[in-house]
């Protein structure tokens, strides 16, 4: 049950907020999530009356519930919601701010702050947070959820954790990886460690090796300059493939609680082997989408002339090789990969088992979460053909959806907003898992940056580059 509370939404008015928190809001207010009387207060820049607020609130609903949704529960909805301007020209804009927020009687003074704005202001939205002692704790519990990414290599984390640790306990910092939201990956760990014919086989005795897939046909879009300072690595791999990685290789917690949780991905994400001098080029490939077709879409342009660029080296294609320093998975490759303009569109984490049989020759056996599009397991068996030949192998396929009908289907937004306001943090990340994952991945980017080369250019709508299997251990693997 949430304590009655107060969400703060500051960046009410940009993307995040319009498409997913208000009308998420929304929805937990209409699914009878949110306490009595909770209020919401939406933080911008820009200045409009209340009733401009609740227009606008309303057209972010009409957009997103086109099938129309509840009048009553919108008259709830819209007496929760209050607008504050922040003016960036008036220097006591953050007193004013406060001022209002502390009228007890119209403020739960337990405080949740959702900064969903540009990572440049997050530390100095806290510092201005804490000079107005809104994050002092004797009136009531404060939080501040920061939006990803949390810096842009291990360095700037660094100073940010530095910057905002000043006024926030770990307790009271909630890092967003919204993919931990996703009801599939909650799946992951139940699905290990629940299911008795699994967590036997779960090491490095039975597994060959683990792909963790995120493919998108879609391309870089209207994004480029966002993209070219980012790429494929730093967007994807960085957080939400190794948080998969984490969830899918972790041992078991001592209890579901977040810390026990939190405490096994830390330690599973602490032990990754660092990349050797010499071994970059064999443990991770990088690519760029040239012009081709996509099914859906006819033809398309390719990565450096959508950037009219012809020089730069942001890769929209990477795959990476990991080994984990630890008994269970030792010798295990672990493949992570992400691609912006493949033939096909899906997330997924193959699970390839070792082939037992030698009297058999070659069989193929995985166990495999399909995250999106669809969530499923699915098991691939090596089964004979039915018929005269005994030698005729063919792969036989055991899908199960993980969802029915009649499921709820909760955005992933949605449930770390309900954690937020419960004080629930084993779905966000802890400075520690940061730190390591951007220590695993700051190497490769320095070694890509160093490198100059021309990027390898794969054919939009084609499947993996060729070239990116230099990075498998063993020959007979392949790209599921
Ligand atoms: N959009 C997504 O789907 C998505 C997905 C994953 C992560 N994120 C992350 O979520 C955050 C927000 O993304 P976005 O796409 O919504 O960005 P956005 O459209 O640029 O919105 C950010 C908003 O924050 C406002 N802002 C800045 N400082 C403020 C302050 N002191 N008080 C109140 N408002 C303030 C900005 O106002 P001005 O315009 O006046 O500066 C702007 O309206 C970013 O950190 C992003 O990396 C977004």
């Amino acid at each position: 049950m949430i304590e009655n509370s107060t969400l703060v939404l500051f960046g009410a008015k940009g993307n995040l907020s319009r498409v997913k928190l208000i009308p998420g809001l929304f929805h937990l207010d209409e699914s009878g999530q949110l306490p009595e009387g909770m209020k919401i207060l939406s933080v911008g820049r820009q200045s409009s009356t209340q009733g401009e607020w609740e227009n606008e609130i309303k057209s972010m609903l009409d957009k997103k519930f086109k099938k129309g949704y509840c009048k009553e529960t919108f008259k709830k909805f819209i007496a929760r919601n209050l607008y504050h301007a922040n003016l960036p020209d008036d220097p006591d804009a953050f007193k004013k701010f406060a001022s209002r927020l502390k009228e007890s009687n119209k403020f739960a003074q337990n405080l949740a702050f959702f900064l969903s704005v540009r990572p440049t202001d997050f530390a100095l939205i806290v510092d201005q947070l804490a000079d107005e002692n809104l994050l002092d704790q004797s009136s009531g519990w404060k939080r501040v959820l920061i939006e990803k990414p949390f810096g842009t290599n291990l360095e700037s984390a660094i100073q940010l954790q530095q910057s905002i640790a000043k006024h926030l306990n770990e307790d009271q910092i909630y890092r967003i990886d919204h993919y931990l939201g996703k009801s599939a990956l909650q799946n992951i760990l139940v699905t290990r460690f629940a299911n008795s014919i699994l967590e036997p086989l779960w090491n490095n005795e039975h597994i060959d090796h683990i792909q963790i897939t995120n493919h998108e046909m879609l391309g870089v879009g209207d994004r480029t300059t966002f993209y070219d300072a980012t790429g494929a690595l730093r967007d994807m791999i960085q957080s939400h493939l190794l948080q998969m990685m984490a969830l899918t290789t972790m041992e078991k917690p001592e209890s579901f609680s977040p810390n026990h949780i939190r405490d096994e991905k830390i330690k599973l994400l602490e032990s990754i082997r660092p990349i050797k001098d010499g071994e970059f080029s064999s443990h991770a490939f990088r690519a760029q989408y040239a012009a081709g077709e996509i099914h859906g879409e006819g033809k398309v342009n390719g990565y450096l002339s959508e950037l009219e660029n012809e020089d730069s080296i942001t890769e929209t294609y990477a795959a990476v090789k990991i080994f984990i320093d630890n008994p269970r998975w030792k010798g295990v490759p672990i493949y992570l990969r992400t691609a912006k303009r493949l033939h096909e569109s899906g997330t997924n984490i193959s699970v390839k088992f070792k082939n037992t049989c030698s009297l058999i020759g070659d069989s193929n056996n995985w166990f495999i979460f399909n995250i999106q599009p669809g969530e499923s397991s699915t098991i691939v068996l090596t089964t004979k053909t039915p018929g005269l030949d005994d030698q005729e192998l063919r792969l036989t396929k055991l899908e199960g959806s993980n969802r029915i009908d009649g499921d709820e289907s909760i955005d992933a937004y949605e449930i770390l907003m309900l954690d937020l306001l419960n004080g629930n943090q084993s779905r966000f990340l802890h400075i520690d898992e940061v730190k390591a994952q951007w220590s695993f991945v700051d190497p490769i980017i320095n070694y890509w940056t160093q490198n100059k080369e021309k990027l390898h250019q794969y054919i939009s709508g084609s499947a993996d580059p060729e070239s990116s299997k230099v990075i498998f251990e063993d020959p007979s693997q392949f790209w599921r």
